[in-house]
């Protein structure tokens, strides 16, 4: 396994709760915590959303590729979490193994359902039938999440802190040593 950045990179559908278990782990473990959505934000001085709105997809997915980039260039010891669909990419998933450990957060498209009704940030999910959309992208993406990562772990019905201490030892080992079983399943 190539973890030579030592970083934590979180991936998974949106909702999942990349962005806050990631501030949670950075916050435990005292590692910097980055998002790639965020970055892009700053980087844009504008929202995700609005980028969709005026330069479209395309010109996000390619500022997506830019930062995964940036941050295999600039970033180690930290946990970083990425936009959920840009693992779909095969030229980001490349990256993505070289920026770290390569953690899943699988959960159900019933609990996503839940925590995304009426999102009003998510131009994918602006204005549809959520449920539906989520059922399509989760059709698309669900096989390439398991095999991008190195660890998946299910999310529902867990809190933040019970997943953290699920894949503590999992993480604290692979940070410490080079290598490893392709996948640790942490399953209900
Ligand atoms: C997207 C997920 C979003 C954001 C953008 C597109 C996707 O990030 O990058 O709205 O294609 O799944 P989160 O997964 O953090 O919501």
């Amino acid at each position: 396994m190539s973890n030579l950045r030592n970083n934590l990179v979180l991936i998974g559908f949106m909702g999942c709760g990349k962005t806050t278990l990631g501030r949670w782990i950075s916050q435990n473990v005292s590692m910097a915590f980055y998002d790639t959505d965020e970055y892009i934000e700053s980087k844009q001085n504008r929202e995700i959303i609005d980028i969709f709105a005026t330069d479209g997809e395309e010109f996000f997915r390619d500022l997506e590729t830019e930062t995964l980039k940036e941050m295999n260039e600039k970033f180690s010891d930290s946990v970083i979490s990425v936009g959920g669909g840009l693992p779909i990419r095969e030229e980001n998933r490349e990256l993505l193994k070289k920026l770290g450990i390569v953690i899943y957060l699988r959960t159900t498209e019933d609990t996503l359902v839940k925590r995304l009704d009426n999102d009003t940030k998510r131009p994918l999910l602006v204005g549809i039938d959520i449920r539906s959309k989520i059922h399509e992208l989760m059709m698309q993406r669900e096989s390439i999440y398991e095999s991008a990562a190195q660890i998946i772990v299910d999310t529902d019905d867990r809190t933040f802190g019970q997943i953290y201490n699920e894949i503590e030892d999992i993480i604290l080992a692979r940070l410490n040593t080079e290598g490893g079983k392709k996948h640790e399943i942490i399953s209900d």
